[in-house]
């Protein structure tokens, strides 16, 4: 053990040992072994990983959405790259419920890591009747809500009506015990008041945030090149927008923030640490480099350590301070 002194000017024990960093973090109810997660639509539903992925390491995986029925998304092409992002209109492709429950929980119950089910509802019922389908299911460590998809009576995201995506927190919280997250969309000029809300509604923690609203045109065919026209862009090309939001919110927010966007190397992880969030998810990322969470969670007790702490727990939002 050597002393150090962290950025308050107190004196810390260090541990010289790397490997005695403690990783583990607590978002409300929420314990993960460490901040690490897998993104939704990024990472299947484990088995697509195949041998790739040691799930003993990683601190969860968020499986692809699902909603009541399955649904066959949205017509080719749905993926584009972009410079530095990938615009993507998959449309929620799933093989609903019924399936999850049946084929794809089962599995995932056997990889040792969180599982953090996440849902999508056309309605406020749906998203109660998927959070009561959910409720009882073992092995579930939290639940998150797309609130990212529109609403089809109002046609609008359920996540720029903070009403609206009160009321489907308070549905969902009412119908299963399992720790709500709240995943909102980057597609709106304030995100506080959504956050309030369902923060109110007793949602433990945000993700922050899904895709931003973008297209591509193929000029000399002179159409757009999504099936869909538009799609949601991910990548390193919104990390630095992301990272804006969760230094914005994480000093005002109620509760704890869970960054996604962008987010593909230590020093990303790092960035959002510092900047206020509790945990990260890896999205696009994995598309390239499907080691990129594992390489991470290896390389944080060294960077833990450099700053001069020995938990991670003391990163969270230290660049406020
Ligand atoms: C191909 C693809 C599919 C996605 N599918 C979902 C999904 O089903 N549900 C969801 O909540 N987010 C989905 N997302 C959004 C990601 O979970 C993440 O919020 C977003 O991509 C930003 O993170 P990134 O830049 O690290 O990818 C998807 C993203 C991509 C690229």
């Amino acid at each position: 053990m050597f002393d150090s002194t962290n950025n308050n000017g107190e004196a810390n024990s260090i541990p010289n040992n790397p490997e005695s960093i403690d990783l583990r973090v607590r978002i409300g109810s929420i314990s993960l072994r460490n901040p690490v997660l897998l993104a939704s639509g990024t990472a299947g539903y484990a088995r697509e990983f195949g041998s790739l992925m040691n799930w003993d390491k990683i601190g969860g995986i968020v499986p692809k959405t699902i909603t009541v029925l399955p649904r066959k998304g949205n017509p080719p092409p749905r993926t584009v790259e972009t410079p530095c992002g990938l615009l993507n209109s998959i449309g929620l492709d799933n093989d609903g419920i019924d399936y999850f429950i049946s084929s794809y929980l089962p599995e995932l119950r056997k990889i040792n890591t969180a599982i953090i089910p996440n849902v999508a509802g056309k309605s406020l019922e749906e998203f109660g009747e998927l959070a009561s389908r959910l409720a009882h299911e073992p092995g579930i460590t939290a639940l998150e809500l797309n609130l990212s998809c529109p609403n089809v009576s109002g046609g609008i995201d359920f996540a720029i009506d903070p009403l609206l995506a009160k009321k489907i927190v308070n549905l969902c919280t009412s119908k299963c015990s399992h720790p709500i997250i709240a995943k909102l969309t980057p597609n709106i000029t304030d995100l506080l008041p959504i956050i309030q809300s369902v923060a109110e509604a007793g949602a433990t923690a945000v993700s922050i945030a899904n895709t931003f609203l973008g297209m591509a045109i193929d000029w000399r065919k002179r159409k757009p090149i999504l099936g869909n026209q538009l799609g949601g862009l991910s990548g390193p090309a919104i990390k630095p927008i992301v990272l804006r939001m969760v230094w914005q919110m994480s000093k005002v927010s109620p509760i704890p923030i869970i960054a996604v966007g962008g987010i593909g190397t230590l020093d990303d992880v790092m960035e959002f640490l510092v900047a206020g969030a509790s945990a990260v998810q890896i999205g696009t990322a994995n598309f390239y480099n499907p080691s990129a969470a594992t390489k991470i969670v290896d390389e944080l007790p060294k960077a833990i350590q450099e700053l001069g702490y020995s938990s991670l727990r003391e990163v969270i939002g230290v660049g406020h301070q």
